[in-house]
């Protein structure tokens, strides 16, 4: 594990050798005679640990500290207390000490506190990054969508959010399955803890592996040092595996054993741990295809597959087009600080029109670039881009659509053929079970050219 360690001691003796050693165990250190030599350096270079003598004269190990809780909030401090000197260790940790050693130092001790505090630096960068994504899109936004597809899936995010239930996204790429994934946390009682999202498809094999497990020292080249795992980092909150269709058979052996009870190793050490967290998983893929197709277990399958949710594509909900719309265009309107407060009837026509192979992610880009173009204060048709105002040209044939009485023939006619079929050819038992009266279903075979007179098509 890097980081810049910073070993103080008013020993020029112990100041060198403790340097030394933790240099020659591979980490990067700086050292101070002192209290003030340590304040200073401080003030010109950012350290990750600072590792410091208490009883020091003049300015002690306790000012190092409160200089570090004032100025510096993101550092650990290791105090070295004296041995037998476990009042100074008690106050060093209220002030805000990360851990204490005592002397005589043993060698490991010191690698053990070094890399402990390392390691809270690591999570302190990690939650860093992870409120920096948040950020960026002006934290998660609601769900939203008023078609009926979406009220099913609100029913079941408001059942299962707050059971430890296994959920599982499936949808289009851009549909909002992360989205729902937050959701789901968000409603649930883990909200205040972590909301881990990994994606399955964005590392390799063996490093996605070390992600979401973590390893010990020295269970492969590089691993200097413990780290945890996303399913440690996850503990009481929710884990988010994306791109589920993207682990490999290994990680699936070993997702299904989490799955089952909840207890992982890290790589290279045998001992289990327990983990108490929600999964949520997504796959943009059809799961069983790849099943059939030998790439995914059919016994994972099972087990994630406990509460379904099932993300329509855009083009199949049109109605929710506006609302999408009106809302992406107010939030980029804000974000971008400009005044653009509708889009025009016509504009508003042709994005209802288009087919949105991208989904709701295609329509949130479209409006950001139009909203980013927009001249007047609403969003017009040239403000759209081509992809979408050309397909205006499109004749009902085109996009197979007939008259609603002519679509319907097809499948009333297929109906009634099954019933006919199931009852025998019988009629009377066929227009029972279609809960029509018999006259119904006669002119029905007439109009659909089955066999009245006998009563049997000839097929
Ligand atoms: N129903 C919705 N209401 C509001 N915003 C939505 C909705 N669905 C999706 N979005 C927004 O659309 C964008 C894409 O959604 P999201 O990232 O959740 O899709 P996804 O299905 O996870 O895509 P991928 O398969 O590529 O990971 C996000 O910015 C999201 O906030
Ligand atoms: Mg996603």
């Amino acid at each position: 594990m890097t980081g810049q360690i910073l070993v103080v001691d008013d020993d020029p003796i112990e100041c060198k050798s403790l340097s030394e050693f933790l240099r020659l165990e591979g980490y990067s250190v700086d050292s101070a005679e002192g209290g003030a030599q340590a304040i200073e350096k401080m003030q010109n270079k950012p350290f990750q640990v600072v590792l410091t003598d208490v009883n020091m004269p003049d300015v002690t190990g306790f000012d190092v500290l409160k200089h570090a809780a004032e100025n510096c909030p993101d550092l650990s401090v290791v105090l070295i207390t004296g041995y037998g000197q476990i009042e100074a260790a008690v106050e060093a940790i209220k002030l805000g000490a990360f851990d204490y050693i005592t002397k005589p130092l043993i060698d490991e001790g010191v690698k053990l506190a070094i890399d402990r505090a390392l390691g809270r630096q690591q999570l302190l960068r990690e939650n860093l990054e992870l409120r920096k994504q948040l950020g960026l899109r002006n934290q998660y936004s609601m769900l939203l969508g008023r078609d009926h597809s979406m009220q099913k899936i609100y029913d079941i995010i408001d059942v299962v959010a707050n059971t430890k239930a296994t959920v599982l996204i499936t949808g289009e790429s851009g549909t909002g399955k992360s989205l729902i994934a937050h959701t789901v946390h968000q409603k649930s009682t883990r909200r205040d803890q972590p909301f881990i999202e990994v994606s399955c498809g964005a590392l390799p094999e063996t490093l996605l592996e070390s992600e979401l497990f973590g390893h010990v020292r020295g269970a492969f080249t590089g691993a200097h040092a413990d780290k945890p795992g996303k399913f440690e980092l996850a503990d009481g909150g929710t884990i988010f595996l994306d791109e589920i269709s993207a682990a490999s058979p290994s990680l699936q052996v070993k997702l299904l054993r989490i799955l089952q009870d909840r207890t992982f190793e890290k790589i290279g050490s045998n001992d289990s741990i327990a983990t108490d967290v929600r999964i949520i998983i997504a796959s943009n893929k059809d799961l069983n295809q790849e099943i059939e197709a030998g790439n995914f277990r059919a016994d994972l399958y099972y087990r994630i597959n406990v509460v379904p949710i099932e993300v329509p594509p855009l083009r199949e909900r049109v109605c929710d087009v506006a609302k999408l719309a009106e809302h992406f265009t107010i939030m980029c309107s804000r974000e971008n600080n400009k005044n653009i407060n509708g889009i025009t009837d016509e504009a508003m026509r042709r994005l209802q029109q288009h087919n949105w192979p991208g989904n709701v992610r295609e329509l949130e880009n479209v409006i950001e670039r139009a909203v980013i173009l927009a001249k007047a204060n609403t969003i017009g048709i040239d403000d759209l881009p081509p992809r979408i105002t050309d397909n205006t040209a499109t004749s009902p044939q085109e996009a197979g659509v007939l008259p609603l009485k002519q679509a319907l023939e097809g499948p009333e006619r297929e109906i009634i053929e099954r019933a006919l079929r199931a009852a025998g050819w019988n009629r009377q038992k066929a227009a029972e079970m279609l809960q029509v009266n018999r006259s119904t279903l006669f002119k029905k075979m007439r109009k659909y050219e089955f066999s009245v007179s006998r009563g049997m098509e000839t097929d």
